[in-house]
């Protein structure tokens, strides 16, 4: 019998729970087709030097990503940005450095070991615009219109529910607010038997939307100008690609939706 949505969520917290504990330990871990293996398509290779020599090490070493979203998306100073599935942090205090003191970056991740992981490193990078909260990104727990740029690397593919994701990154965006986000794409023609034939889903493939879908479930959303760069390929026929789209200037500041927790925002930081 096939894995039912909720099972799959926790069998995705699980698989990072042990990523961040392994990686406090003083391992490394890297999402891709080996769980918890190093793999030069995933992880902190994809970050410049320069770029990781401003973080903790054990920043670098959480690293899980299929590519570097702060490099993909414009930040200017003064900007919120939000991180969805920031794991051990590093695209949220990358992102914290680039809006500067004015500005401010929020991680969410649902995973208690990634956040405290996350805090940790946040502690050694002695960076204070940051906020971490622990929450889905299908039910993102920010008010709507508060968020100018969403930032991912390597989760949607991850999320039993992408039209909420997609929904929920339209409603937090301002007006004219974008996305620039990481993640693993498949050529249109891969059915999703033959995307799952290459990796598992944990392991951020067998989830992974073709092309066409991640088109038309963010045009669904509302978002315009998506555009697509693949970096990388990580298996035959998918790819790491760049992902890109915009919430237009006339588009109604998002309605809070019945999934919009309030009271229960768990924040850190
Ligand atoms: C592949 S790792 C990427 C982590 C981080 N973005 C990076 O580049 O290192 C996936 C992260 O997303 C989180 N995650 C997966 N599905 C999620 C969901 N539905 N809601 C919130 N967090 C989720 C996991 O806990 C994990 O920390």
């Amino acid at each position: 019998m096939p894995e039912q949505p909720t099972d799959l969520r926790e069998t995705v917290r699980r698989r990072y729970a042990a990523s961040a504990l392994k990686v406090s330990g003083g391992g490394t871990a890297c999402c891709g087709p080996e769980p918890v293996e190093a793999d030069e398509n995933f992880g902190g290779a994809l970050y410049a030097a320069d770029e990781r020599d401003t973080l903790p090490a054990e920043a670098v070493a959480a690293s899980l990503g299929c590519g570097n979203p702060t490099a993909v998306a414009r930040l200017d100073e003064g900007e919120r940005v939000l991180d969805l599935g920031s794991g051990g942090g590093i695209d949220v205090l990358l992102s914290a450095r680039r809006v500067g003191p004015t500005g401010k970056a929020y991680g969410l991740d649902m995973t208690e070991e990634m956040l405290a992981l996350a805090l940790a490193n946040q502690q050694k990078a002695g960076v204070t615009n940051v906020e971490f909260l622990k929450g889905t990104i299908e039910a993102i727990p920010l008010p709507a219109g508060t968020i100018d740029v969403v930032i991912s690397n390597c989760v949607i593919n991850l999320s039993t529910d992408k039209p909420a994701v997609f929904a929920e990154m339209f409603r937090v965006l301002a007006p004219g607010g974008r996305i620039g986000v990481s993640d693993v794409v498949a050529d249109d023609e891969l059915t999703p038997a033959r995307r799952a034939e290459r990796g598992d889903y944990v392991g951020c493939i067998a989830g992974a939307l073709s092309f066409a879908e991640y088109r038309d479930g963010l045009s669904e959303a509302g978002f315009t100008d998506v555009e697509f760069t693949p970096t990388h390929a990580v298996a035959d026929g998918m790819h790491s690609a760049i992902v890109r789209a915009v919430k237009p200037n006339t588009a109604q500041p998002g309605a809070v939706t019945a999934a919009t927790p309030t009271a229960d925002c768990d924040c850190r930081g």
